[in-house]
């Protein structure tokens, strides 16, 4: 996780850095840092907590320098601390060094430096090869056309095992960065005059449109007006400058108090872009320009296989859910982090999807890669453009639903939750769904962006429920078919922004272990929506009462529940069964924003956690 800025031009570095990391905060915030350069040499502030108190120190210093580096973390080696915070200087002071993901022999690196007298500040894997770029600088011969300081950036890659997106400055080469990616994002902004080098296009969308997305294995030099990218291997890569195509007001908050409320109230608009353009011309299925994958090979298909994590991974049980229903094509869907590892058998005729909202994070990538690596192709379901996971896949779909900042994802899931419906419907047109039913299903898929608009009017009253509910330290989300995912992800929402413990769980499961923590301090949220099993649903809810539980009930309109038995109503439209995930995803997600506002949580922050998980 953690961001990293690197800057070189004419403007002033440090308030430049300053901006990026708050628009880089999201994925991290542990501590932040800069480095300077200025009067020749750096001038380094660090400190734990928010970028906000990292301002507070640069406020009482004149930095002035036009070139230098910041970070914000998100630790993995080494507690929360100033002296851990980025940069790191090598113990000579020539070098300074940003580093986002884990060096993993960095023990190694360290014993072998301490024997050549190099010495320590941090407890942090970034600092070995901060001081292995130095050891390299004064040690290795290098030819007079090689660049020395880039050179040793280089050589003391080639020793490291693990994940870095780094970028280095060096005292004798004023001017001149030097940046390199494996497994973790890093892009270059071209602007005028001036480069700058950032995790994600967040940070440097004020001063330019233009970047180059990096891959993994590649290394850049830069200066303010010049750049240069090769491989660690030395070969030369020429780079396609792509063009952003959103803009700075997309990734700030307005008038919104949060990015995750901004991120909710979005969500029709968002949906309407996920569709757009993605219907056939008479509007009985679903058409996707980038799978690559033409329909005699989708028809020869006998088994899809998604993998992701998190949020990402329920928008996956619901496609399940969905293709399984309209399709009749065998779906699995697993962990990206469990896949990657248990070597499972897979089916011939089987296409690979992964699903991930930054299509960054480690564990996704991963599973694609060991996918491909079995000989099978892989599609991406992703919002970022450019992002790792889709520049490795075989091809995809694209979420367009703009940055999301909040670290609870929302729209990107109900996008997702979209795109697998649609996914359902251009598979089941080619199996044995009739023309009529086609129809049918992107009717109702077009009236999702007003079905949510209407079940967003529900905000104040569910804002009144939360008030009553934010005390509770336990909650039970339950939920059957392809709301069983909803409940899942209506658990994880509560429990990532208002640290409750919440458990998503089938609604008749419910009963065999979970029913143990009823007890009028452990409210169940339910839904019920209208459907053949309404009335098992009403059962369960009836075992609930009766073990004096407080019983939330999310119903589809026209849904009569016994008098007495719910204690909360939340009425949601009715609507197709591919659009009421979407729709049944909304109250969960103000529910959980609500409590957390009510118990004062810092909800697009939430602790110990960041947007795109890039460490394993
Ligand atoms: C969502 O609220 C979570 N913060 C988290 O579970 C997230 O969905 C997961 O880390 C996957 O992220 P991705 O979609 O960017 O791959
Ligand atoms: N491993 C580094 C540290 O703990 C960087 C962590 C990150 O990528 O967030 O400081």
């Amino acid at each position: 996780m953690c961001g990293i800025i690197g800057y070189v031009g004419k403007q002033k570095a440090a308030p430049f850095i300053l901006e990026g990391l708050k628009r880089l905060e999201y994925r991290g915030y542990d501590s932040a840092g800069v480095a300077i350069f200025q009067n020749g040499s750096f001038s380094v502030l660090k400190k734990i907590g928010r970028v906000a108190n990292l301002e507070l120190e640069v406020a009482k210093v004149n930095l002035g320098g036009t070139y230098g580096i910041g970070h914000t973390r998100w630790a993995t080696h080494g507690g929360v601390t100033d002296f851990n915070a980025h940069p790191h200087l090598s113990s000579d002071g020539k070098f300074a060094l940003i580093h986002n993901g884990v060096i993993e022999n960095y023990a190694s690196m360290k014993k072998y430096l301490l024997g050549k007298e190099y010495t320590f500040a941090s407890e942090t894997d970034s600092e070995a090869l901060c001081n292995l770029i130095a050891y390299h600088y004064a040690k290795e011969p290098v030819t007079p056309q090689q660049n020395r300081f880039l050179t040793s950036v280089r050589k003391a890659l080639l020793h490291a095992e693990g994940t870095y997106g780094i970028v280095v400055m060096c005292l004798d080469h004023p001017g001149e960065m030097v940046a390199a990616r494996k497994g973790s994002p890093l892009i270059l902004g071209l602007g005028d005059g001036e480069n700058i080098i950032a995790s994600d296009v967040s940070a440097i969308i004020a001063r330019t449109q233009s970047v180059v997305y990096l891959n993994d294995g590649e290394i850049v030099y830069c200066t303010a007006k010049e750049f240069q990218i090769t491989t660690l291997a030395l070969e030369a890569v020429s780079p396609t400058v792509a063009k952003v195509t959103w803009n700075v007001a997309d990734a700030e908050k307005g008038a919104y108090a949060h990015f995750m409320e901004k991120e909710i109230f979005e969500q029709p608009l968002a949906l309407e872009n996920t569709m757009r353009g993605r219907f056939s011309g008479d509007a009985s299925t679903a058409n996707f320009g980038g799978l690559n994958t033409t329909p005699i090979e989708f028809r020869g298909i006998e088994r899809f296989m998604f993998c992701a994590c998190g949020t990402a991974l329920h928008a996956c049980m619901v496609t399940e859910h969905l293709i399984e229903q309209y399709a009749r094509t065998p779906v699995e869907c697993d962990y990206a982090s469990e896949f990657r590892y248990r070597n499972a058998p897979l089916f011939r005729n089987t296409l690979f999807f992964v699903m991930s909202q930054s299509g960054e994070t480690i564990d996704t990538l991963a599973a694609l890669r060991e996918a491909k690596r079995k000989g099978y192709k892989v599609l991406a379901i992703n919002n970022v453009v450019g992002s790792s996971i889709a520049r490795e896949a075989d091809g995809g779909i694209y979420q367009h639903v703009g940055p999301e900042i909040g670290v609870a994802s929302t729209k990107a899931f109900t996008s997702q939750l979209l795109i697998g419906a649609m996914l359902a419907l251009y598979i089941g047109r080619m199996r044995d769904m009739s023309f009529g039913e086609g129809v049918r299903y992107v009717t109702a898929l077009k009236s999702a962006p007003n079905l949510v608009r209407k079940a967003l009017e529900q905000a104040p009253h569910i804002r009144e429920i939360a008030k009553r509910y934010a005390h509770h330290a336990d909650m039970l989300f339950l939920g059957r078919m392809s709301l069983f995912p909803i409940a899942l992800e209506g658990a994880l929402k509560l429990k990532e922004i208002s640290y409750i413990h919440a458990e998503g769980y089938p609604a008749a499961e419910m009963k065999h272990g979970p029913i143990a923590l009823i007890s009028e301090h452990c409210p169940s949220v339910f839904f019920a929506p209208r459907g053949e099993i309404l009335n098992k649903i009403i059962s369960s809810m009836q075992e609930i009462k009766a073990r004096k539980g407080p019983v939330i009930a999310i119903i589809t309109e026209g849904v009569e529940l016994p008098e007495g038995l719910a204690d909360e109503l939340i009425v949601i439209p009715d609507c197709h069964d591919a659009v009421l995930p979407i729709v049944a995803s909304i109250p969960v997600q103000l529910l959980s924003y609500y409590i957390a506002i009510e118990r004062g949580c810092d909800v697009d922050k939430p602790r110990n956690l960041a947007k795109s998980v890039t460490v394993e």
